[in-house]
């Protein structure tokens, strides 16, 4: 069974204008999202900034409302918004965020970051939970004597490390990583992402993972979402989205990947101008007269894309 399965997800942001704050219109964040991940699997969202990946990610640990759509968690309806009520998979997802810098509270000692989560939900001693404490500080490469020092006391690739040990606290299923990684270092970059697919086996974790970067997208997932403006344009396993990508706004994608092969680099420029010159040619076929994404058209049992049908475009 599928860990999680979002079907036809609608976020729509209301707009205040006017003297009285009426609603005068609606964002529409997310607009009808379907996506699905198996236990254990790494799923990429892809998108450039705006396109609702971060709002997708929220909706689905119940940070944002949601306005249409069903979330299921391990076949079940998760239950957010339900009032009076807590959702019993509260535990089993847990986020990562994009900035270390600020998702730690600069106040605080590491010992009461990471043990946030714990005095939440359990009832340990404060033996108990120092001990807690210590086993996650060393789970993510930390020494014990960490737990009484600030957040400022740390580099950029360690405090994700302190995020990483604060979201396993409750032995998740599912953690939602935005961009956990944008804004590290390159070089300490890839020692976080291999420290993630490290402990990814070792607990048996499943990733939502969030980016804008197609290189690591490609490192890490093995399923990929392509979002433009709210609407998927193209779903599939990485290798159906690197090797064979059906809509123009992927490929171009695709494309503005840096070139790290120096011996490709003329070949790829060429293609690269070919594909520009397509994408400004062709962009009006590929979206509705609002400039939106069509519906999914599914090319193979994993693989679908935006492509217009007859009678669209
Ligand atoms: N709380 C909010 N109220 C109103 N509009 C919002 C809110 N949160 C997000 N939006 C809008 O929804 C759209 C999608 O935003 P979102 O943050 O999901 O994009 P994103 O793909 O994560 O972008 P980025 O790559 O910049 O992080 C944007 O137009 C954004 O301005
Ligand atoms: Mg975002």
């Amino acid at each position: 069974m599928a860990l999680l399965e979002v079907r036809d997800l609608k976020v729509y942001f209301p707009v205040y204008g006017g003297i009285f704050r009426r609603i005068v219109d609606r964002i529409k964040a997310v607009d009808g999202v379907n996506l699905t991940i198996e236990p254990g699997h790494t799923y990429g969202l892809v998108g450039e900034s705006g396109s609702g990946k971060t709002t997708t990610g929220r909706a689905i640990i119940g940070l944002n409302p949601i306005t249409s759509g069903q979330i299921l968690f391990q076949g079940e309806d998760i239950g957010w918004g339900m009032r009076g009520h807590q959702s019993r998979f509260r535990k089993d997802i847990q986020m990562i965020f994009q900035d270390p810098y600020s998702s730690l509270n600069p106040k605080k000692r590491i010992l009461d970051i990471v043990s946030e989560p714990l005095r939440n939900f359990e009832k340990l001693t404060p033996a108990e939970e120092k001990r807690r404490v210590q086993e996650l500080l060393a789970q993510v490469g930390l020494s014990s004597e960490t737990i009484y020092k600030y957040p400022h006391e740390f580099s950029g690739g360690q405090r994700q490390r302190i995020g990483i040990a604060r979201a396993i606290a409750l032995k998740p299923k599912l953690i939602i990583a935005d961009e956990p990684v944008s804004s590290l270092d390159v070089s300490v970059q890839a020692q976080v992402l291999n420290f993630m697919q490290d402990i990814q086996k070792e607990l048996h974790l499943t990733y939502l993972f969030i980016s804008h970067d197609l290189g690591i997208i490609r490192h890490m997932c093995d399923h990929i979402g392509i979002m433009y403006r709210g609407r998927y344009v193209e779903q599939g396993t990485t290798r159906e989205i690197f090797e064979n990508p059906q809509h123009i706004y992927t490929k171009r994608l695709l494309a503005a990947i840096p070139d790290l092969d120096p011996s490709q680099r003329g070949k790829r420029q060429r293609q690269r101008q070919l594909i520009y010159q397509e994408y400004d040619k062709e962009f009006s076929q590929y979206f509705d007269h609002d400039g939106l994404a069509y519906a999914l058209r599914p090319l193979s049992d994993t693989h679908s894309a935006a492509i217009p049908g007859r009678g669209q475009g």
